[in-house]
């Protein structure tokens, strides 16, 4: 059974689900370099048939992690007529926007230009709507390899009006048992704190959650009690009407502005944005401690599955993971509605196949790959100078130890918000310097944001305490004492890293650099940053990966078995006081 998963909206996504097995799945701002696109993901979709090698009539079944209006997905699928025809649902929905305009509607309603790319849905191919929180919960349990008993949460923003909901997962079933409509929002609340702190709504939470670390919630504590929802036992006790939020779209993307915003940037001012930051922190851990925990005792299981984009918050994971409550914990890697797609698709398999149990997800490297072949004539193509190494982990490892900055081009893109050894930004994280070397030369962002290890797995428990597989950095761990001055560029001002285990079996490669690089220097970890620039995609193409090398101060890039250097790279190097010993 073949699935195709299409989610258009805020990352717009296609997903491929072969026989269960989720095969392939790409965002399309990794290929329209627009990040968190919100268009139609054609090139998603062109990507994921490739990698599964199939073609449209192929599909079995589309899912739209949707219960709304599908007109948005005519254009694509060609599901009401012709190229220049109107379906009455878009006719309708054309008439609704023109009312709410006031009638004035300037533009006509968006018709289909002849040459605009779509894929038709053939005669046998069916379409089916998933409800979003279901397709997060969906994403969330049937990748957890759990097969008992799981308590599954969803929280985020909004999707088809929710904003949260609790469901029980068991025997490769899922069953409602709570939600919460738009005004128990903790995303929104988040989101309105970030853009009061001058940061994007739906983007760049992380970075609210990071300069919280700095602040004191005591500063600023009940402050923000008017602007978020609150929740005991369970249940929505406090529902919280958010002003108007207002979408507005820039560069093929959503951006949101809520007023409620400009209240707290007031605040802000007032009692220090990073105290702002660490009352907000405070709130939604505790908020979002009132929904899990109830639940967890009322289903009786220490199994949790968790997606929407508030389990993007690495601090709210460590928290539950902290409180003794939970066995297994599982963050669908890619929590936010990129992983729709992917989550329409698994339920939509699995809603048709009663009896297939869940399966534990052990890599997101679901994306493209590209041939050493393809990179080679590339190179030669543009004229540059590369050298082809068949000992790329000793290599690199050697560069990491002497202090050079690396960007990682290997295999399959990574689906999902982080880099995990596909398209990293690897440097030495022996040297608390090196956060600010890599934020000067190649990151341009905020000095107080923390980078973060990729560690062998082997050694996680010399590292972090409560040590765990962590595979896809979905959560905070407190680092052990006496290991903070070992790692100092990847441990945060308040003693925590958000880390990768590498298992050898997920990335070989990748981790033999990493116990290459611990034969050197001792430390069996290195520093993992995503391979892009601020405010940009993750890097997908070869291409991208040439320009951004130019483009920034990055010493070396590797990509396949082509390694690219730049002139004066060597004058910078420098032995690190710890090399060798
Ligand atoms: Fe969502």
């Amino acid at each position: 059974m073949n699935v195709l998963g299409v989610h258009v909206g805020h990352d717009s996504s296609a997903a491929m689900v072969v026989d269960g097995r989720l095969v392939a799945d790409a965002a399309e701002e990794r290929f329209s370099r627009v990040k968190h696109d919100a268009g139609l993901p054609v090139r998603a979709i062109e990507s994921c048939l490739e990698i599964a090698r199939l073609d449209m009539p192929d599909i079995d079944v589309v899912a739209v992690p949707t219960e709304g209006d599908l007109w948005p997905l005519n254009d694509l699928l060609d599901l009401f007529g012709g190229p220049h025809e109107q379906s009455p649902e878009m006719a309708r929905a054309a008439r609704a926007a023109e009312r709410l305009a006031g009638g004035g509607l300037v533009h006509p309603p968006p018709r289909r230009p002849v040459w605009a790319r779509r894929y038709p849905l053939t005669p046998g191919t069916e379409l089916v709507k998933v409800g979003h929180h279901l397709a997060h919960a969906a994403a969330a349990h049937y990748t957890s390899g759990h097969r008992g008993r799981q308590l599954i949460v969803t929280l985020d923003g909004i999707g088809d009006g929710l904003s949260g909901a609790v469901w029980r997962g068991e025997g490769g079933r899922i069953e409602p048992l709570e939600q919460f409509d738009g005004t128990g929002s903790l995303g929104w609340f988040y989101g309105n704190v970030t853009e009061a702190l001058g940061w994007r709504h739906g983007d760049e939470e992380g970075t609210t959650m990071g300069l919280a670390a700095y602040g004191d919630p005591g500063r600023a504590r009940g402050a923000l009690d008017g602007f978020h929802p609150r929740y005991e036992g369970g249940a929505l006790v406090g529902p919280h009407e958010f002003s108007a939020i207002h979408t507005w779209r820039e560069h093929g993307a959503y951006q949101w502005h809520s007023p409620e915003a400009v209240a707290i940037a007031g605040l802000a001012t007032r009692l220090g944005p990073e105290n702002v930051a660490a009352e907000a922190q405070r709130v939604l851990e505790e908020q979002v401690a009132q929904v899990v925990n109830p639940w967890l005792e009322r289903e009786g299981t220490r199994a949790l599955a968790c997606a929407g984009g508030v389990f993007l918050n690495v601090k709210v994971n460590q928290r539950i993971w902290e409180s003794g409550r939970v066995d297994r914990q599982h963050v669908y890697p890619n929590p936010g509605d990129g992983g729709l797609a992917a989550g329409a698709a698994l339920h939509t398999y699995h809603a048709a196949n009663p009896t297939a149990e869940p399966t534990q997800i052990d890599h997101t490297y679901l994306g493209p790959a590209y041939s050493s072949d393809e990179i080679g004539d590339l190179l030669r193509a543009r004229n540059l100078e590369s050298e082809q190494r068949d000992d790329l982990p000793e290599l690199v490892a050697r560069m990491l130890a002497e202090n050079q900055v690396v960007a990682w081009f290997q295999g399959r893109m990574e689906s999902g918000p982080r880099a995990l050894g596909a398209r990293s930004i690897l440097m030495s994280p022996t040297e608390a310097e090196n956060k600010d070397i890599l934020n000067e030369r190649v990151k341009y962002r905020e000095a107080f944001r923390p980078f973060c290890p990729s560690i062998a797995a082997e050694c996680a428990g010399d590292y972090i305490e409560r040590a765990r597989p962590e595979r896809f950095m979905t959560t905070a761990f407190d680092v052990k004492d006496g290991k903070r001055e070992d790692i100092p560029a990847v441990v945060h001002v308040d003693g925590t890293v958000r880390p990768q285990t590498v298992e050898r079996e997920a990335n070989p490669g990748y981790w033999e650099m990493i116990d290459a690089f611990g034969a050197l220097t001792g430390e069996y970890a290195v520093l993992n940053s995503s391979f892009n620039v601020r405010g940009e995609p993750i890097i997908c193409h070869p291409r991208d990966a040439i320009r951004a090398f130019y483009d920034t101060g990055l010493d070396c890039l590797v990509m396949g078995d082509n390694v690219l250097t730049k002139p004066r790279s060597a004058a910078r190097r420098r032995a690190p006081a710890r090399l060798g010993s």
